[in-house]
């Protein structure tokens, strides 16, 4: 059993990363950081205030917000400012919004903070955009996880389905190929292949392999 490691995996939306993440963490007995739930604290607390949402109103909600993740039973539970919204975050229009809020530097910089104090003690598997490249460059294990769009858009459909949403794997589609490109082309940390990082395109793989493919390398790095 290795201790106290810590695995950086980052990858466009869909990619399987939070399915492989929670499954080696759990393995591992590490703790599963959700950077995205972070991004998707800040887009929902924006959300909910109603406003137009620029620029000023977004850095406001930010450094106005307690922010806490639970990493608890395999479920990471989020909360701001003492509400629980663990489920909330997970609407299409908070994807969205997301990556809209993840453009702007003062947010990412008070995020990757708290990341990064987060994975100190180590034995931490993170996953995002920006963790191998940006939050934790000195990661042992840097993993690029990937699929094709229409597996990642089936994918991201079978799990709103599941939780009870009326969704369109064809808007789907739109919708992360939308969010991809904009978390592409982002001039602040964006979504980009670490030199060092391990390519997994997992279209044809079982989440058993991809999870015994990252297990493997953890173990003998
Ligand atoms: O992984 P996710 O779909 O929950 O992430 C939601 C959005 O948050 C994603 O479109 C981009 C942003 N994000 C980011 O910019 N950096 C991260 N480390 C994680 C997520």
């Amino acid at each position: 059993m290795s201790k106290g490691k810590i695995i950086a995996i980052d990858g466009p939306a869909g990619a399987g990363k939070s399915t492989v993440s929670k499954i080696i963490a759990e393995k591992l007995k590490y703790t599963y950081i959700d950077t995205g739930a972070m991004y998707r604290a800040v887009a929902y607390k924006v959300i909910k205030q109603n406003k137009k949402i620029t620029t000023p109103v977004i850095i406001e909600a930010a450094e106005n917000m307690e922010l806490d993740l639970r990493y608890d039973d395999g479920i990471t539970k989020v909360f701001v400012d003492g509400e629980e919204i663990t489920n909330e975050i997970r609407t299409p229009e908070v994807s969205k919004i997301a990556s809209d809020v993840a453009k702007i530097g003062f947010v990412r910089e008070k995020l990757t903070e708290l990341q990064r104090k987060m994975a100190t003690r180590g034995s931490v598997i993170m996953d995002g955009r920006d963790i191998a490249t940006h939050v934790l460059p000195n990661a042992n294990i840097k993993i690029f996880l990937t699929a094709s769009i229409e597996e990642r858009a089936r994918r991201r459909c079978e799990e709103l389905k599941s939780k009870g949403y009326n969704v369109d794997q064809n808007e789907i589609s739109k919708e992360i190929n939308l969010r991809d490109k904009q978390d592409m082309e982002r001039e602040i940390a964006p979504l980009i292949k670490a030199d060092d990082a391990i390519l997994l395109d997992t279209t044809n793989k079982s989440i058993d392999e991809v999870v015994n493919k990252i297990l493997d390398l953890t173990i003998n790095s």
